[in-house]
């Protein structure tokens, strides 16, 4: 496995790589756990050569976050993926990727503003940056990206399309369902910041999402299957509520009611100083 810090070398890995087969990019921010590990098993089904990125990304880090603590754990990572037949890992430093002078800036405007936008200003514009970035870098035949960031994908999906970046198809951009504990909770990193009584408490979260969108599907208005879920997340334990929150899956408008195949519940929700996110079909 190539670990790759610099733009030149990188173009010359995917080049050699390209020679025999096809590239497929799972762009990071590193500290690999499962979820990680599942995107890069879907890519090696996928294409000839799995890339993995690894940049913690300023950009996408608002002034009130902790960029510094982020963790960063480079050769951990790496053991993990060469054990999974990664060809190549991209870990350029702040300097490789926004060169002294850099001034470009993209915002996907409408998709990026709500839900976790509104809590997080300027991140998808970091997010969004950042990928394009990495697709023009790697120039991969397909990415992969976790479902659990649904709001990400959908912004990654908008900007790829809007910018007309050479992916084959739009549907290069592949999500991967999310990966779960066996109570249901999804995996993040976040989960680490959990002691043992708020991460039992936290299972509160899937659950009250899957009750939601039963309640849903039985016909409960929208509001009032939103008003149940926020109280069983506060009798469950969760401190407050960012958003809950039935949306289009693809444009993320909000629905007042459940029409076709392509509604999505989407939540963020606090425990104990801990934010979690998560969505699922309705
Ligand atoms: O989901 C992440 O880890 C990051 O937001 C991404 C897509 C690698 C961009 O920095």
């Amino acid at each position: 496995m190539q670990i790759i810090r610099q733009i030149d070398p990188l173009r010359a890995a995917v080049a050699a790589l390209r020679q025999s087969g096809s590239v497929a990019l799972v762009p990071t921010m590193g500290a690999m756990h499962e979820g990680h590990l599942t995107l890069v098993r879907e890519a090696a089904k996928r294409a000839a050569h799995v890339a993995v990125s690894i940049f913690v990304n300023p950009r996408q880090f608002g002034a009130n976050e902790d960029l510094d603590a982020y963790p960063r754990q480079l050769e951990r990572d790496c053991v993990l993926l060469d054990r999974e037949g990664v060809a190549l890992v991209w870990a350029p430093d702040a300097a490789a990727m926004y060169p002294a002078g850099y001034a470009t800036n993209i915002a996907v405007s409408g998709i990026s503003d709500g839900l976790c936008g509104a809590a997080r200003p300027g991140h998808f514009d970091g997010v969004a940056t950042v990928v394009c970035k990495l697709f023009n870098q790697v120039r991969p035949d397909t990415a992969l990206f976790g479902e659990k960031d649904w709001q990400q994908l959908a912004v990654i999906r908008r900007m790829a399309r809007d910018l007309d970046l050479i992916l084959p198809a739009v549907n290069a951009i592949i999500g991967v369902p999310t990966v779960r504990e066996a109570d249901g909770l999804a995996l993040s990193s976040r989960n680490a910041y959990l002691s043992a009584d708020l991460r039992a408490r936290a299972a509160a979260l899937p659950r009250a999402m899957q009750r939601a969108a039963a309640r849903l599907r039985d016909g409960v208005p929208v509001a009032v299957a939103l008003a149940g879920l926020a109280q069983d997340l506060l009798e469950g334990g969760f401190d407050s509520i960012d958003y809950a929150e039935l949306v289009d899956a693809e444009t993320l408008v909000p629905l007042d009611a459940l029409t076709g195949n392509s509604a999505r519940l989407l939540v963020a929700a606090r425990i104990g100083g801990t934010r979690l996110i998560d969505n699922i079909p309705a």
